[in-house]
């Protein structure tokens, strides 16, 4: 499956008729449509010079936090801590912020461009404990590609 979607990412970043939001909205919806498990698929990016996630393309349900701190929340965190966060189960975090009661599980993989960390891919589950070190390469490939058209 992984593979599959993989050329059509690349084939969507290629495309020269669209603007980078058009893109990566249209990776939000290619993903959240193909992989049975991720239910809500979004990107936040560094707001400005503020310590501050800010919401910019995503699938799936409105969500209240368009504004995340850094350090509050999953999100929050990998803002600071450079690494992917994988969490089965949503319940058992502390510094978590709910986006929906249906959500059990969730992702965030950061998103580096000339190594500096400026925004995530961040993916909420319905279903529990459903990520692998599969999910991880592949969202690490997502960002990778995305950050050479940021
Ligand atoms: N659950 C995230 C907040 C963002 S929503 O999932 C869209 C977090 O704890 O940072």
């Amino acid at each position: 499956m992984f593979a599959i979607l993989k050329t059509k990412v690349s084939t969507i970043l290629n495309s020269s008729k669209k603007d980078t939001d058009e893109k990566l909205k249209e990776i939000c919806d290619l993903l959240q449509e193909s992989v049975p498990y991720y239910d809500w698929v979004g990107f936040y990016f560094k707001n400005g010079d503020k310590k501050e996630l800010k919401l910019g393309p995503y699938a799936g349900a409105p969500t209240d936090h368009t504004i995340i701190p850094f350090g509050k929340g999953i999100c929050g965190q990998v803002a600071e801590s450079n690494e992917n966060f994988v969490v089965p189960d949503v319940a058992a975090q502390d510094n978590y912020i709910a986006c929906s009661v249906t959500v059990k599980a969730e992702i965030v993989v950061p998103l580096f461009v000339n190594g500096k960390n400026i925004g995530q891919i961040d993916i909420d589950s319905n279903t529990p404990n459903p990520f692998s070190e599969e999910d991880e390469r592949f969202l690490e490939y997502v960002n990778e590609k995305v950050s050479q058209i940021l």
